[in-house]
């Protein structure tokens, strides 16, 4: 009996003496909570440096954003491959995610090698090598000849700009292959399938192992925000919100950030807790001076620290009676698997003599209690590192979250985590000690990484769809060279016969003669009257004119026409006109004063003399009744008669495109053709007398108002219309008519893309699927909102404010879209105004037998003014 209690005493005091003497040796490696509570504030302020733009270029934790947006979420179906590359193992897989409903993931797999002189040869047979195995992975399962997207789980630093691309920052751990560092590995590896003709293969995402281990324990947890892979390396992910990421545009939800956590201390900021075998391990490694964090902690790492720490209490007498064997010399003869297997509760110290004296060593009963505290030690203090870092992480959701307590899930995967037999326990102890308002639930990925990777290239997939979709509506308004070309050709023709007695009368281009025979030469002067109506704003101005100094004044006021006046009886809306009138003198202090006037009518006339225009038909906003057919000017009259009040002298009617070409003919003598795109589209130009066979005589020139907003009413330019014209033309208040005019004009493209939005809403493309209220009603686009959406220098955020000022409610994404119809509508505009502008150009060349024509275009318009493109 008593000699029980005194081997037992022997052997306490026998391992007491051991395990001092080790922490006396390992003072350095073991880290109090004051440090570790010191580490966790300097990993926030690195997290900090990374994410913010003007010192991410200098921080060591990179903070990479992955473009991976929401966690798994259950609507994720399909077939996909996998491939798993960077860890301890290379893996193709092919990943079944449930079809609907059923949150069901099968999987089938296949290890391959990945040899020394692959993975630190040349880059290139390196992605040659990755596609043979997927190549021989594909054949033995029979899944050649059809197509698959495909989720590449690829475990180093990537700086990424979307989800289908990656430029590798460096090689870490393991691998060093050549030529590949700044490249994007994604393109790379399309690269090198192309060899094998028979595999359809699309690359849908590259996913950092931590991003896949995060998502596939989410899709088990949805509280699972973060993923941690201590394995051959570590590293760390984590949901962050989009207002903190300021190298990806947008501010809304969130993003996940691969932290690459591994190079904190890249920067000399953990040179206090480094000791001189973390330093001797980093100089014998593939990469000195890098990953010095990931060095103190992962499992390629631990076994060689172990070993540098034997040899060096062994020179020192300290172990093994001062041996050393050959092996205890040799680099990576201690590995993880060793350090994990010489811990294990029971077998421990008997695993410990058998790897020792494996090593070629004698060790004794002491010996052995030593090498097992070592390894304690050593894997005490990379538990206790990563908690410090995981810590800070979880501070930070909680912050961002703005709660007291956070309940979250971390996903964990790699080797180290899941062979060591403490290693779980001890980073979760100390978690919890550090972060003790988290409550923190850790879940190992059983399926490792590449179920979330299916997840994400799943997402991808259903993305990559209905871009397709969107792309497939936006197609439809480019227009190539051939078809502006053409377009062109039949203006041309357009013009023609409307110029010409016998087709004019069918001819949907109109070409009206104004009877304004020259250009003001500056001798003009006088007080005058103006009415401008028919453009976003109606107006009444007065204008003086003095010659000698070709000065001109304007005072202008203006006034709204309701929309029931616009489309009431004439005789309300002249009467409303004389109204406008009436006060606009009163306010000019001109009351009872006789001017001569001029009314710019922006509508078809046609006129038999200057103060003649009988209105054709009205156009855009307008359709007051019994005014078609008769001469506006002589309702004008009338209306002035019944106020009995003033009387005016209504000297001209023109056309605002034939308004604009004076205004610019006065400043410029070559202008010869006024263009407006405004609420309306149309244009005038000075045409030779000879050509104009409504009017007698061929001497001079003559201005003519083509009307050519009705070009195309004869189906001429049918082709080239979408549906979404269809729609606004049918909704229109002048249906089948202005055809050219709806396709290019301030009035109309805010339909057109209001029509484009319901159709991708109801495709389910945008808005979340819901057409609200106000998607719902006419006229919402107007140009000046079309114009500000479209601007250059708008911040997505903008954009979105522009959007809900307007009542839709739009994510970012919806922001970009709805950004890029705007974008096509507009500009199909402005290439059809072209087509038809050049028409009118190449004319005026031709009739005046011209090589070149030198010409000025006087344009206005609100969509001309204000739109910034
Ligand atoms: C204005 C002219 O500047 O532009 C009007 O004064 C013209 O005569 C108008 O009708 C055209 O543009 P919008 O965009 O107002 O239709
Ligand atoms: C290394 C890589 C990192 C990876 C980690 C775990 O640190 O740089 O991308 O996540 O190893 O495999
Ligand atoms: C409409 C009118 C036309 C006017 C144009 C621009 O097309 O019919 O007369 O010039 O709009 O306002």
């Amino acid at each position: 009996m008593f000699a029980v209690h005194l081997v037992a005493f022997y052997f306490t005091k026998l391992k007491e003496d051991q395990i001092k003497k080790v922490d006396r040796f390992l003072y350095h490696m073991r880290l109090s909570d004051e440090t570790l509570l010191d580490i966790m504030a300097r990993f926030q302020g690195e997290m900090e440096r990374g994410l913010a733009k003007d010192t991410n270029p200098t921080a060591s934790v990179k903070m990479l954003p992955t473009f991976v947006r929401a966690i798994p979420d259950g609507s994720e179906n399909g077939e996909f491959l996998s491939l798993d590359l960077g860890g301890s193992k290379f893996r193709v897989l092919k990943v079944q995610v449930s079809e609907e409903g059923k949150r069901q993931v099968q999987m089938e797999s296949q290890f391959y090698p990945t040899p020394n002189e692959i993975i630190r040869g040349n880059g290139s047979e390196l992605f040659e090598y990755v596609a043979d195995c997927l190549a021989d992975f594909m054949q033995t399962k029979d899944l050649k000849n059809k197509k698959f997207p495909l989720g590449l789980t690829f475990s180093f630093p990537c700086r990424q700009t979307k989800l289908e691309e990656g430029v590798l920052i460096s090689w870490t751990k393991k691998f060093k292959a050549r030529g590949v560092q700044d490249t994007d590995v994604v393109s790379r590896l399309t690269n090198a399938m192309k060899k094998h003709k028979d595999m359809d293969v699309d690359i849908l995402a590259l996913v950092n192992d931590t991003v896949g281990t995060m998502m596939t324990c989410a899709y088990d947890d949805p509280y699972c925000e973060v993923g941690v892979i201590i394995g051959t390396g570590t590293n760390a992910c984590y949901m962050e919100d989009m207002s903190n990421i300021d190298l990806v545009e947008g501010d809304e939800g969130r993003m996940c950030i691969n932290t690459e956590w591994g190079a904190f201390g890249d920067d000399g900021s953990l040179e206090d807790i480094r000791t001189e075998f973390d330093r001797e391990l980093d100089l014998g490694s593939l990469n000195p001076g890098k990953q010095l964090f990931e060095k103190m902690i992962s499992g390629l790492y631990l076994g060689e620290l172990v070993r540098l720490i034997l040899l060096k209490m062994a020179k020192a007498g300290l172990l093994f009676g001062g041996e050393k064997s050959s092996a205890l010399h040799t680099k990576g003869k201690i590995e993880t698997r060793h350090v994990a297997a010489i811990e294990k509760y029971k077998e421990g110290l008997a695993n410990t003599r058998e790897i020792l004296v494996d090593l070629g060593l004698e060790p004794s009963e002491a010996d052995c209690i030593a090498v097992q505290h070592v390894c304690t030690v050593v894997s005490f203090r990379s538990a206790n590192l990563c908690a410090a870092a995981l810590a800070a992480i979880l501070t930070r959701l909680r912050e961002n979250k703005k709660l007291a307590r956070l309940r979250t899930t971390v996903g964990m995967d790699g080797t180290l985590y899941k062979i060591h037999p403490q290693y779980p326990k001890r980073l979760h102890k100390v978690v919890r000690k550090l972060v003790p308002n988290c409550d923190v639930r850790f879940l190992l990925s059983e399926s490792g990484s590449t179920k979330g990777a299916a997840m994400v290239t799943a997402v991808a997939s259903r993305v990559q769809a209905q871009r397709k979709r969107i792309d497939q509506v936006l197609a439809l308004f480019q227009l190539t060279r051939e078809q502006l070309v053409d377009v062109q050709g039949k203006m041309r023709a357009e013009l023609e016969y409307g110029l010409k007695r016998k087709t004019h009368p069918l001819a949907t281009v109109k070409m009206l003669p104004t009877y304004v025979c020259g250009m003001p030469d500056g001798t003009e002067k006088g007080k005058f009257l103006a009415l401008d109506l028919g453009g976003t704003n109606f107006r009444v101005l007065l204008v003086k004119i003095r010659s000698g100094r070709r000065s001109v004044r304007m005072y202008n006021k203006i006034f709204a026409i309701p929309l029931e006046i616009m489309q009431g009886t004439g005789e309300e809306l002249f009467d409303h006109i004389v109204q406008c009138i009436a006060d606009f003198l009163d306010y000019m202090g001109l009351k009872g004063a006789q001017l001569p006037l001029g009314f710019t009518f922006s509508f078809p006339c046609m006129q038999t003399s200057i103060d003649k225009g009988t209105l054709i038909g009205w156009t855009k906003g307008f359709k007051a009744t019994d005014c078609e057919g008769e001469d506006v000017v002589d309702m004008l009259r009338e209306a002035i008669k019944r106020r009995n009040e003033f009387d005016l002298d209504i000297v001209a009617i023109v056309n605002d495109t034939v308004g604009t070409l004076m205004t610019c003919g006065y400043e410029d003598p070559n202008c010869e053709i006024g263009l407006i795109a405004g609420t309306g589209s149309n244009l005038c130009y000075m045409e030779e007398m000879r050509n104009i066979e409504l009017v007698e005589g061929d001497e001079g020139k003559m201005c003519i108002n083509t009307e050519w907003g009705g070009f195309g009413d004869n189906g001429c330019i049918d082709d080239i219309r979408t549906q979404y014209d269809t729609e606004v033309d049918e909704g229109s208040l002048n249906p089948g008519k202005q055809r050219y005019e709806k396709m290019t004009s301030g009035m109309y493209l805010g339909e057109i893309v209001r029509q484009i939005l319901i159709d991708l809403t109801k495709q389910g493309l945008l808005f979340r699927g819901q057409i609200s209220e106000r998607l719902r009603t006419r006229g919402i686009f107007e140009t000046k909102f079309l114009s500000q959406i479209e601007s250059d220098r708008l911040a997505l955020l903008q954009v979105r404010r522009i959007l809900q000022q307007l009542g839709l409610d739009s994510t970012c994404e919806d922001s970009i879209v709805v950004k890029e119809v705007c974008g096509a509508v507009s500009r199909r505009a402005a290439q059809l105004c072209g087509a038809g502008l050049a028409a009118v150009v190449e004319k005026r060349r031709e009739d005046q037998g011209l090589e070149h024509l030198k010409i000025t275009v006087g344009v206005d318009g609100t969509l001309y003014k204000l739109h910034p493109q």
